[in-house]
């Protein structure tokens, strides 16, 4: 399963790749609102920090086929690497989907809501669906039902375009989003940190610890290494 991280903020992004295993960055218009900065400087620096190997999804402002396809254009040429267009799904951002994904750019189709959704997209050529399971569970729908249908349905139809969930809020929603199959999840640094949380791991490092310390009065191996 591939984790990603949702989020914009450069100094959250450069912790969870030195500490975390991290597949990528993802954003939207509001995450990059946030940062109240320099567009062009903050993508930049998001590349630099990733590398270009790393996939970056960037989402389109444009709401008609013609604009979304120029702004992919400039993007891509803007930001190298792995380049990700999001595109919320409508008319005409599947009409500019089905012209980039045949025209070498990666699509990541997203604001998903529903099972068909996902289909279509993936029909029009979208790499990465991305179906939003908090929003969903907030409307007393069901996030986690709708990816496990949208990943059973790829299987199903031998759809090649994978499920990027996205929109989480708790541990709970990721652990049984990853019962799914599902391909990839997106969620921000903090419920990351949180997805390897236990109290109990923290007393189990501090017993392992004092104990040793109690023998050998040090906390390194290092330097008991005698031939
Ligand atoms: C990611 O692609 C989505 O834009 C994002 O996960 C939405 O999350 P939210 O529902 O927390 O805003």
């Amino acid at each position: 399963m591939l984790y990603i991280i949702d989020d914009a903020d450069i100094e959250k992004i450069r912790e969870c790749v030195e500490f975390y295993p991290v597949d990528g960055v993802t954003t939207n218009p509001t995450i990059i609102s946030k940062q109240h900065t320099d567009f062009s400087s903050l993508i930049r620096s998001i590349r630099e920090i990733i590398g270009k190997e790393r996939m970056l999804h960037i989402q389109t402002t444009s709401d008609t086929a013609e604009e979304i396809i120029k702004e992919a254009y400039a993007l891509k040429e803007f930001v190298g690497g792995e380049f990700y267009i999001k595109i919320p799904i409508s008319p005409e951002g599947l009409k500019a989907t089905m012209y980039l994904s045949k025209n070498g750019i990666n699509v990541t189709s997203t604001a998903i809501f529903t099972q068909q959704q996902a289909l279509i997209a993936a029909k029009a050529g979208a790499s990465f669906v991305a179906p939003y399971v908090n929003r969903l569970d907030n409307i007393a729908s069901d996030g986690v039902k709708v990816v496990e249908e949208v990943v059973e349905l790829f299987k199903l139809h031998n759809i090649s375009a994978k499920v990027l969930a996205a929109s989480f809020k708790t541990v709970e929603q990721i652990h049984k989003i990853s019962l799914t199959g599902c391909h990839s999840i997106t969620i921000n640094p903090e419920l990351y940190e949180k997805l390897i949380y236990h109290p109990l791991t923290l007393y189990a490092i501090d017993d392992f610890e004092k104990d040793w310390e109690t023998v050998y009065g040090t906390n390194s191996i290092l330097g008991l290494l005698n031939n």
